[in-house]
């Protein structure tokens, strides 16, 4: 399995910190946030990776991590996205690197205190289509901010509605997904959304209307660092107090 980190996008939540430098290379506790991702894809077992990034501090990324032996891995490629043009978009750009086999994808903004290899392996048995991270969040004014899925009796998710005005779960989608290659035919079809944008909420979707979208759900912490600056710190707190990315 390939893995492909998302160091792109525009970051703006956190301005002014991000006009900057890009929003991955900041600080949580006392590393650059982008190691917690790579430490999490090592931890999970994939050793070949694709870091894609964008904006104006790239070259900071390659100072930081190089060749990526340091982490662990064996290939670490990089993929330039020349305008933050959605997440979808960006995973596009790693078409070729990841080519026929099957691809785990995590946002680099994304900390877990529990490692999700049980999900790279399930999804080796799976096979084909899609498989996905949920979290448990019982704040429904969280929620409204977040992807989340709808359920069947049967547990099968039948939708994921992006920012939903009433939850129809409290569950939410979190970065971390895994697709078979047949993701890339899906993004070359996506429509911009209306914010201009490539939307994953729209491959997964895509997935789920095949019946081919699988789920797991994340024990432990789950933190977006990128949604505001509460968030920030609150992951900060969370990694200095209890460690993340533990077996
Ligand atoms: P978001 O947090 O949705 O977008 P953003 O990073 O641009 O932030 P903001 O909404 O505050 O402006 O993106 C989640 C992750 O996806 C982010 O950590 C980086 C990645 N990403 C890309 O790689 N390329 C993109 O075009 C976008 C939008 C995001």
């Amino acid at each position: 399995m390939k893995g492909v980190i998302l160091a792109g996008g525009s970051g703006t939540r956190l301005h002014p910190l991000t006009r900057i430098t890009n929003k991955h290379l900041l600080p949580i506790y006392d590393r650059p946030m982008i190691s917690y991702a790579i430490e999490a894809l090592v931890l999970a077992g994939i050793s070949e990776m694709m870091l894609v990034t964008g904006g104006t501090h790239a070259g900071e990324f390659l100072r930081l991590l190089g060749n990526g032996e340091e982490y662990g891995i064996d290939r670490l490629l990089y993929a330039y996205q020349e305008r933050p043009g959605g997440i979808a978009e960006a995973l596009g750009l790693a078409e070729r690197f990841v080519g026929d086999d099957p691809v785990l994808v995590m946002l680099a903004d994304n900390i877990v205190e529990r490692s999700f290899r049980p999900t790279v392996e399930a999804f080796a048995d799976q096979g084909k289509g899609a498989r996905i991270l949920l979290t448990e969040e019982d704040d429904p004014v969280h929620l409204r901010h977040l992807g989340v899925p709808e359920f069947d009796q049967q547990g099968h998710i039948t939708a994921i509605h992006e920012k939903p005005e009433s939850p129809p779960s409290s569950y939410a989608v979190t970065g971390i997904y895994c697709y078979d290659p047949q993701v890339f035919e899906v993004i070359g079809h996506l429509e911009p959304s209306g914010r201009g944008e490539l939307e994953i909420t729209d491959v997964n979707n895509w997935y789920v209307t095949q019946g081919t979208m699988a789920y797991d759900v994340l024990q432990g912490f789950w933190g977006d660092a990128g949604e505001s600056m509460e968030a920030y710190y609150a992951v900060n707190d969370f990694v200095r107090a209890n460690g993340v990315n533990k077996p």
